[in-house]
């Protein structure tokens, strides 16, 4: 069995594999982000939206050690093409370990293990109309979210911003699922001036779900809206994750409830807005729905 469904949130897991990936494209994006497709069969058959996968980075150097830390990167799937073996992933170089994967050449192959946490909800177990909203490194994930939920026959629009516009990764990605987007930037120098959260509680009155990824404050504000609003509401996490199996303890949400925490590795990193507690400002700023360097 490749996938289950939690019947009470709706969610996917799946069964992981690990497997040898060769890079079929790799190509610099705008500020420091690049786009690595990789032909990954066994990890585009089993994922679903809201996923990721664990990346060991090629070091490139002749002894390196074999337990360096900074083997394996968590990255959200951006595109999932089980039809043509691809998955797709967008990140930002902000270490070394990023660096050393921006290194990576086509035909290089790629140790890939995945896909890990759970998904987004089942798009066909709900109706009406989907509102995706992606900030900065957030957005790339919302592309194959974007796909599924159309092809369930979800009306499904898209709210993307930025600071800049070197900063909107994956947002071709989401303009080629034929998903209308809205493109905010808080600079003006892409779409509309301004943030994805402006005007959002006139949105919310058209609309029956959220589904959003990027930034926590940005979450946090999403959360708030959508629960004064009543409107279900999904949000994919950024964390910092090291060891992507729930052994660790360093990818902890808070739960809402002040009980504990959650795992965004094993739990998440796509949580139901009313079971986690967020920060509303002096947040990290991270990428995708992992954190990595
Ligand atoms: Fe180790 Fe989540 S990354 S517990």
């Amino acid at each position: 069995m490749a996938a289950q469904t939690d019947q009470n949130s709706k969610q996917v897991t799946s069964q992981w594999v690990r497997e040898t990936a060769p890079v079929l494209a790799h190509t610099a994006g705008g500020r420091d982000w690049y786009v690595l497709t990789l032909q990954s069969p066994q990890v585009a058959a089993r994922a679903l939206p809201g996923q990721f996968v664990q990346i060991a980075v090629p070091t490139g150097t002749a002894g390196a050690p074999i337990d360096d830390p900074l083997l394996r990167r968590p990255l959200s799937l951006c595109t999932i093409e089980p039809a043509a073996d691809r998955i797709r992933v967008i990140y930002r170089v902000v270490g070394r370990g990023t660096a050393l994967l921006s290194a990576a050449v086509v035909g290089q192959r790629l140790d890939v293990l995945g896909p890990l946490g759970r998904s987004f909800p089942d798009p066909s177990l709900q109706g009406g109309a989907l509102l995706l909203i992606g900030g900065g490194l957030g957005i790339p994930p919302l592309a194959c979210a974007g796909a599924w939920a159309a092809a369930a026959g979800r009306s499904v629009t898209a709210v993307l911003g930025a600071r800049h516009a070197g900063d909107l990764a994956g947002i071709a990605q989401v303009q080629a699922t034929g998903v209308p987007v809205h493109v905010l930037t808080e600079d003006g120098g892409a779409g509309r001036r301004g943030r994805v959260t402006d005007g959002l509680e006139q949105r919310l009155r058209h609309t029956a779900e959220v589904w959003a990824c990027g930034p926590e404050p940005m979450l946090a504000a999403i959360q708030s809206a959508c629960l004064h609003a009543g409107t279900p509401c999904w949000l994919s996490m950024e964390r910092p994750m090291a060891c992507g199996f729930g052994v660790c303890a360093g990818c902890s949400v808070p739960k809402a409830a002040d009980d504990g925490y959650l795992k965004a590795c094993v739990d998440g990193p796509v949580f139901a807005a009313n079971v986690v507690r967020l920060m509303a400002a002096n947040a990290a700023p991270a990428q995708s729905a992992t954190t990595t360097d």
